[in-house]
């Protein structure tokens, strides 16, 4: 441990309400072990489990991952069908523990584009933990900012046009509350990791306010250390919301 680490010590008053992770660098951490790039999707899940736990220790309410964008579909067939096998692996190892710990978990994306079992799966996790009031662990998969945007529009617009509301009617709170992720408060601080200086179409609305960490460490190797590196430099930032102090 070195000396900066040793002096960490976090303000308890101060967690952040929601953390958001770009999990980056699975695949360039595998291949440094000249490992394929599943094995490190699959460190991946391990090193959700224990920011998780983690978080939800420290009073974190809500933590969204993105597990899988739009675009991701892009990439080779086999590896998405082995990111669509993630959540059977990642719920039949950890949903217990992840109860007993009154961690509830949701989804923002569109789940029906994934295949039936994957759904079930994710519907069963979400709806074993239903009432459960610990940290909300969301999964953002099969996700992207724009595309939660436009459905939002759509939806506005057909209410609009059934003469539900008016246009007066819409305002920032009223937007908000119409989105995927409506169930989760505005993001305070993001974190990606692998170096990689980008949003990549990822809650662009919610991080309006969020403080941005950009850590070089790949996510299989972010630790409950790395986590708390990154909200002690939250707590050092200065957030004004485009106030005065
Ligand atoms: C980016 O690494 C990471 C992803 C595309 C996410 C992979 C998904 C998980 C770790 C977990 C999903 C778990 C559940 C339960 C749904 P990359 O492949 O872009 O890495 P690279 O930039 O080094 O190639």
């Amino acid at each position: 441990m070195d000396d900066q680490e040793k002096t960490i010590e976090l303000d308890m008053s101060n967690i952040p309400q929601h953390i958001a992770f770009i999990m980056d660098g699975n695949g360039r951490w595998a291949k440094k072990r000249m490992m394929p790039r599943t094995y490190g999707h699959n460190e991946g899940t391990k090193t959700i489990r224990k920011i998780a736990l983690e978080a939800n220790r420290l009073g974190v309410k809500a933590m969204t991952v993105y597990a899988f964008s739009t675009e991701n579909f892009a990439r080779p067939q086999d590896e998405v069908q082995f990111i669509f096998k993630l959540p059977k692996t990642f719920f039949e190892l950890y949903l217990k523990e992840l109860i007993e710990n009154n961690v509830k978990i949701s989804l923002i994306g569109h789940l029906e584009l994934a295949p039936e079992a994957t759904q079930n799966i994710i519907k069963e996790a979400i709806r074993q933990t239903k009432d459960n009031t610990g940290l909300n662990l969301c999964f953002a998969f099969i996700y992207g900012s724009r595309d939660e945007i436009v459905c939002s529009t759509k939806e506005i617009a057909q209410r609009v046009k059934e003469g539900l509301i008016d246009v007066d009617d819409i305002d920032e709170n009223y937007f908000q509350s119409t989105l995927m992720s409506s169930h989760l408060p505005d993001v305070d601080l993001m974190i990606r990791t692998s170096g990689e200086q980008r949003l990549s179409n990822f809650m662009l609305w919610q991080l309006a306010y969020a403080e941005f960490i950009f850590t070089p460490v790949c996510w299989p190797d972010f630790d409950e250390k790395e986590l708390h590196k990154a909200i002690w430099l939250y707590q050092n930032r200065d957030r004004r919301f485009g106030g005065l102090k």
